[in-house]
Order: C-alpha cells, then structure tokens, then sequence
C-alpha cells in the first residue's frame, strides 16, 4: 500500500516539534512572513487554504526558501489536494476526517494528516493506512489528558498525533513530554493573523524564537 506519510517526512516535522497555522490575506506577505518564522527558528509550517492568496502563498514561499516544510490546511476535498500538490506543499492536513479526500491525496501521492477527535476517526484513518493524525481542535476536546486515553488502543500501532487548536506557548511544553504520543503540536499564535496583516515581522521573528526557545532549540 501507498505510504501515506514518509517516515522521512514526519521525522523532519517531529524534528523541531513545532508548526506555525498561517493565514495569509495577501500574497505579497508570503516571503517576509517566511523569513522571519526561519529566523525565529520554524521551519515547518500548516499554511490553510482559507483564502484566496493561500495557494500563491505557497508557491512563492516554495520557491524563496526550500528549507521550509509546507503542509497545507484546512483540504476540505480532492480539488484542494491537487491544488496542494501542484502549489508545491509537501504534504496536507483537513479539520476533519474525510475518506475520500484522504484517499485522493494517497492516489496522487501528496502526504496527508487528517484530522480525527473520536475513536471512530481514528479506527477508520488507521483502516486506510494513516499514522500521522491531526488532533482537532485539541483543548477542547480535553487536551493531552484526553488524547492519552482516546489513543490507547491504537499505541501499539504507532500512531502519532499533531493536536492543533488552544496550543500555546503556556501549554505546549506539556504536549512535548510526550513525545512518543505526540509528533508536534502547532498553533495560529506564532504568526498571528493581525500581526501578519501589519506586517509586523520582528514581532512574529520573537513569537517564533520564544516557540523553538520553549521546545530547547
Ligand atoms: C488550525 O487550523 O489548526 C487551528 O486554527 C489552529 O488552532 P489555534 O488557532 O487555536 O492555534
């Protein structure tokens, strides 16, 4: 079966353990925005095709800066992971659990996280071939404590999760202590969309570096 997230892939956003959630209003934002989450130390990224300069984003942040890994969010269907692949995201991640989103992104080979809060999701992404989750949204659906025992009939398998949603700089450290459990947790309070939109990028730069600071790199 067609692996559905390299090893190598997750290994390198396990690496840091931290992703920054973009929402990009306006493309010509996409390389400073870039650079200054580099020099905070991120290299790994969820950019959501919320809006229409998204897909631009990518490409452009694609072609300024190989070191950077770009998943996109926020794939709600097989026309977004195609738009995806061709964008030149390295791999995507949706909200939610959808099989034939997941499927169309394994056919034409664009690694894929879907998003999974129950054990039915996950029971039915594990069935397709799927290790690498998105936990969505994760605080309030009771956090690392619920997780712990939402994911423990399918540990032995050696799944792991990204859980996104209220992670912060306050609660993130408890995530990374379980990192046999958890691959990365990631959030919109890196790069936050008002700061993105008054391009305010020493302010991101220090967002980042207080991230990577926090995770010992
Ligand atoms: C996402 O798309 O993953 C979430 O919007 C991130 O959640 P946060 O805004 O609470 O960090």
């Amino acid at each position: 079966m067609t692996e559905i997230f390299p090893v190598e892939l997750q290994s390198k956003i396990e690496r840091l353990g931290v992703l920054a959630v973009l929402v990009i209003d306006d493309e010509k934002h996409a390389v400073p925005l870039a650079e200054a989450l580099l020099q905070g130390g991120i290299d790994c990224i969820e950019l959501t095709l919320r809006t229409d300069a998204a897909l631009e984003a990518v490409k452009l942040m694609k072609t300024h800066f190989e070191e950077l890994t770009i998943g996109c969010g926020t794939v709600l269907n097989a026309r977004q992971v195609d738009q995806s692949l061709e964008a030149g995201a390295d791999f995507a991640v949706s909200p939610g659990f959808n099989p034939k989103t997941l499927l169309h992104a394994r056919e034409v080979g664009l690694p894929f996280a879907p998003g999974v809060a129950t054990a039915s999701e996950i029971e039915h992404a594990v069935e397709l071939g799927c290790r690498l989750l998105k936990f969505f949204p994760s605080e309030t659906n009771g956090g690392l404590a619920h997780l712990k025992v939402l994911s423990a009939p399918f540990r032995h398998l050696g799944v792991k999760f990204v859980p996104l949603g209220g992670i912060n700089l306050g609660n993130l450290g408890n995530y990374l202590e379980e990192r046999d459990l958890i691959a990365a947790v990631g959030g919109s309070w890196i790069a936050p969309r008002d700061l993105v939109v008054a391009e305010d990028w020493s302010s991101i730069e220090r967002l980042a570096r207080e991230a990577t600071q926090s995770v010992g790199r």
